[in-house]
C-alpha cells in the first residue's frame, strides 16, 4: 500500500470476518441453481425467518456466507425493498465478538441503527443493523455467531 504501512499492521478493529453478503432475488430456487451450475456451489442452510419476512439460502465461501434472501410476504421488508430497487446486493452482515458491545458503542458514537438491541437471526446467531444512512448507503449487518 501506498502508505507505506504493511498488511499486518491493518485492523478491522471490532469486525473479526466477512460474514455473509445478504443478496435479494425474486426466485431463491432459480438463484441456487444458477449458483449450483455456474460454481458447483451447495446450499448449507435453509431457513424461513419469520421475523423478517423472508426465506435464505446460504452458500459457503470459506469462512463467509452468501445469504441469499427473497420475501415470502408482501408486508416484509425485503418486499418493499425490492419494489423501490429490485434484485441485488442488499446488506452486509460483519462478524463481531460481541453484538450488544458494538451496537451500544457506534450508537454512542451516533450511528443510525435499525435495531436498537440485539435480536435473533438466521442460524440463531445474535444480529442488530445498523441504517444505510449512517453507512454510506450500506445496510449494515452485525453478526455475532
Ligand atoms: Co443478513
Amino acid at each position: 500500500m501506498s502508505s507505506g504501512h504493511s498488511q499486518a499492521d491493518a485492523s478491522s478493529g471490532v469486525l473479526t470476518e466477512l460474514d455473509h453478503v445478504g443478496i435479494a432475488v425474486a426466485d431463491l430456487h432459480a438463484a441456487v441453481e444458477w449458483y449450483e451450475e455456474m460454481f458447483g456451489a451447495t446450499v448449507l442452510h435453509w431457513e424461513r425467518i419469520e421475523s423478517d419476512g423472508v426465506d435464505e439460502a446460504l452458500i459457503k465461501v470459506a469462512d463467509s456466507y452468501i445469504q441469499l434472501l427473497t420475501p415470502f410476504r408482501d408486508d416484509s421488508p425485503l418486499a418493499k425493498y425490492m419494489d423501490r430497487n429490485g434484485e441485488g446486493i442488499h446488506h452486509v452482515g460483519y462478524r463481531v465478538d460481541d453484538c450488544d458491545q458494538v451496537l451500544e458503542h457506534v450508537k454512542a458514537q451516533g450511528a443510525r441503527v435499525v435495531d436498537e438491541h440485539p435480536r435473533t437471526g438466521s442460524r440463531g446467531t445474535t444480529v442488530a443493523f445498523l441504517h444505510p444512512k449512517t453507512a454510506f448507503g450500506t445496510l449494515v449487518e452485525l453478526v455475532q455467531e
